[in-house]
């Protein structure tokens, strides 16, 4: 497999992406993640031409798995001309948001004033999110609406016990547009509260109690990855805790 005139070592079953990054060669990206075993492929920013004998046809890198054969270009005019259009509309629907504008100048793209962000979202749909949560937990945010008004949230933006408040989708968003808020020992997101659980031994937070039981709860000690490590090793072992 070659990227851009060059031999590249790939490895069977991986995304052009993935075999990219290995080689040190730059490929813009921003919903993929390569736990998930769906990729939407929504961003579109990791688009490059691959030619496999006499055909020529443009991909998403993160959802097209690599072959001997392909002749890679991430490169060429058009590429370039894609990228810009892509990274200028996703600009418009998250205006100043760091991440982008760190893609943006990697890319060479400034911002088209043109373009306005109609939805006034600070969310580009990229579906990660919700991906991580069907992934993880248990599938409790989904986009909803439709053109401008489409956004992601929980149904009929009610709280849901599918949601677990364990901040996943948060973590996860490349843009930082999901935002929980601890206070007083509780959690609030997706329009719900959670409580929080701390560690018994050492007292950090380690998550909420509905995700950390998903509906299971004794008496046995709480504990976070660190201190349930050290109660494994020591004289505690044989007891029964709950770690995280
Ligand atoms: S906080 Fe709720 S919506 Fe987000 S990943 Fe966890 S369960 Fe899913
Ligand atoms: S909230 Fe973040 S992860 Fe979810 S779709 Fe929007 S930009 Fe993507
Ligand atoms: S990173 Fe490949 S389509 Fe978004």
């Amino acid at each position: 497999m070659k990227i851009n005139g060059k031999a590249v070592p790939w490895l069977f079953g991986e995304s052009i992406l993935d075999a990219a990054n290995r080689a040190g060669v730059f490929i813009p990206s921003l919903c993929c993640d390569s736990t998930f075993l769906n990729k939407d492929s929504c961003c579109r920013l990791c688009i490059v031409q691959v030619k496999m004998g006499d055909k020529v046809s443009l991909m998403p890198a993160c959802a097209t798995e690599t072959e001997a054969e392909m002749e890679i270009n991430t490169d060429s005019e058009s590429i370039h001309r894609i990228r810009k259009m892509l990274l200028q509309l996703i600009y418009a629907e998250a205006p100043e948001n760091p991440t982008i504008m760190e893609l943006m100048k990697k890319c060479g793209v400034k911002p088209d004033t043109r373009i306005s962000n109609k939805g006034g979202r600070d969310c580009v749909l990229c579906r990660r999110c919700i991906n991580a949560c069907h992934y993880w937990v248990k599938g409790a945010i989904e986009s909803m609406g439709r053109g401008v008004t489409k956004r992601i949230d929980t149904p009929y933006g009610k709280p849901t016990e599918d949601c677990l408040g364990c901040a996943s989708c948060e973590l996860i968003c490349p843009i930082h547009s999901i935002k929980s808020e601890d206070y007083n020992g509780k959690r609030k997101i997706w329009n719900n509260e959670f409580e929080l659980l701390y560690c018994e031994e050492c007292g950090a937070l380690i998550t909420t109690k509905e995700n950390f039981f998903d509906g299971n709860y004794d008496d046995a000690p709480i504990l976070c990855h660190t201190c349930s490590e050290e109660y494994r090793k020591g004289h505690r072992k044989n007891e029964e805790l709950y770690c995280y």
